[in-house]
């Protein structure tokens, strides 16, 4: 039987959230090129919705998602204990979403701006408390993207750092059924919780071939540029090793990833405000070479490590980010699915061989 590896080219439900069809992002019929400039909550209802919002509605998002950021004591407390041991901020992440539906609400069936905003915060919680800094406060009268960067960083962004980082949340909020979104559907289908439905996504999220890819882009950088091997001579390296090259292929685009192309912009405009052009000069030789030798080009994942690199982030934070960003597409499919109310359950072809059980066999002297 000739089956699709891995589902690939597999339709396995509609969908009005997201299309990647003819290689082109669109979020619920809009083109990402258009919004790369919305905010990030106009995207948030828009995903959520499938309609853009009135201004009334963006603002009362705004206040809504803000006001929620804070998180209960008794969840900081529990952070901290979970991040004492030293432990991948991923697998943090994991044991968080989980507490969260224990602890935070009872029923596990808080909405959706609740979830967001809390994910947003618990996120910059553990990035801060990995490296034992104080966690700041959230500010009612910013946006959330602004009050996010600050929770993460310590700092108040400038607003061209607001901007910027605002199109990377923008870009990464929703991609049709990626692995993690899949996952977080098929735990929907069962009318599970939500926070059960994100801590499979954030699971499936954490891998090198999804989301993991970030921090194993820049971890390639750093190496090359801690041994002063030739970026051509490291790519050839690890090629003939058999090895994947971080950050470059994608299961849907064959021609590029729309979206690094504008991650692209942002992470040189990033690298020379933080004197950090080495490691975007880096990739470009590297993303040059890739292509020459395999045809493949950068994905989402490639620019941004370099991107969190320059916002001060440690390399194994960065897929916590990614996280924070897709909380709103994983919400709004769970919530598609659930409506929906099919359950998923595929079937498979056994390829073992057939036996007839008479008991035990004793072990050969
Ligand atoms: C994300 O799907 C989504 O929507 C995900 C995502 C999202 O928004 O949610 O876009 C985010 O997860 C981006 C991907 C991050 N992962 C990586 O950067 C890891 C490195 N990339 C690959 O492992 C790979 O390209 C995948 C996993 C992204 C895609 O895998 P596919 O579609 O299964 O393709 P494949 O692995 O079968 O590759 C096809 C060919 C193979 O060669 P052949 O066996 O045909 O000779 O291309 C080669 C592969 O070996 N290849 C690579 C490569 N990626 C593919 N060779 C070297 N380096 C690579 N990165």
């Amino acid at each position: 039987m000739d089956l699709p590896k891995g589902l690939a080219g597999v339709v396995i439900s509609e969908t009005k959230i997201s299309s990647t069809k003819d290689a082109k992002l669109t979020y619920s019929g809009y083109p990402i090129q258009e919004l790369k400039d919305a905010s990030f909550e106009e995207v948030v209802y828009l995903l959520w919705h499938q309609e853009t919002p009135t201004v009334e509605q963006v603002q009362d998002l705004r206040k809504l998602l803000v006001s929620e950021m804070k998180l209960p004591d008794e969840t900081i407390r529990l952070i901290k204990e979970v991040a004492k041991e030293p432990q991948h901020p991923m697998s943090i992440l994991r044991t968080t979403v989980s507490l969260l539906g224990t602890t935070h609400n009872e029923d596990g069936l808080d909405q959706p701006p609740v979830i967001l905003a809390k994910m947003l915060t618990a996120i910059a919680a553990i990035i801060r408390l990995r490296d034992n800094q104080k966690l700041m406060e959230v500010h009612e009268d910013w946006g959330v993207v602004e009050n996010f960067m600050y929770l993460f960083t310590g700092q108040r962004p400038s607003p061209e750092y607001v901007k910027m980082f605002s199109t990377v949340m923008v870009l990464h909020a929703d991609h049709e059924f990626n692995a993690s979104t899949f996952t977080a559907r098929v735990v929907a289908s069962t009318q599970a919780d939500y926070y059960s439905c994100l801590t499979a996504a954030v699971c499936a999220l954490k891998g090198p071939l999804h989301g993991g890819a970030n921090e194993q882009v820049f971890k390639m950088l750093a190496e090359i540029r801690e041994t002063g091997i030739k970026p051509i001579d490291y790519i050839e390296k690890q090629i003939a090793a058999g090895k994947k090259i971080m950050g470059f292929g994608h299961r849907i685009y064959k021609h590029g990833d729309p979206r690094a192309k504008i991650l692209r912009g942002i992470a040189e405009k990033m690298a020379q405000t933080t004197n950090n052009s080495v490691y975007f000069d880096l990739e470009e030789q590297i993303a040059n070479y890739m292509f020459e030798k395999t045809k493949l080009y950068p994905n989402v994942d490639y620019y941004t490590a370099v991107i969190y690199h320059c916002l001060g982030l440690d390399s194994s934070t960065f897929t916590t980010m990614f996280a924070a960003c897709r909380t709103t597409g994983w919400m709004a499919h769970i919530i598609e699915q659930q409506t929906d109310g099919t359950l998923i359950r595929p079937s498979s072809e056994y390829v073992g061989e057939m036996h007839h059980y008479t008991g035990p066999i004793k072990a050969q002297a």
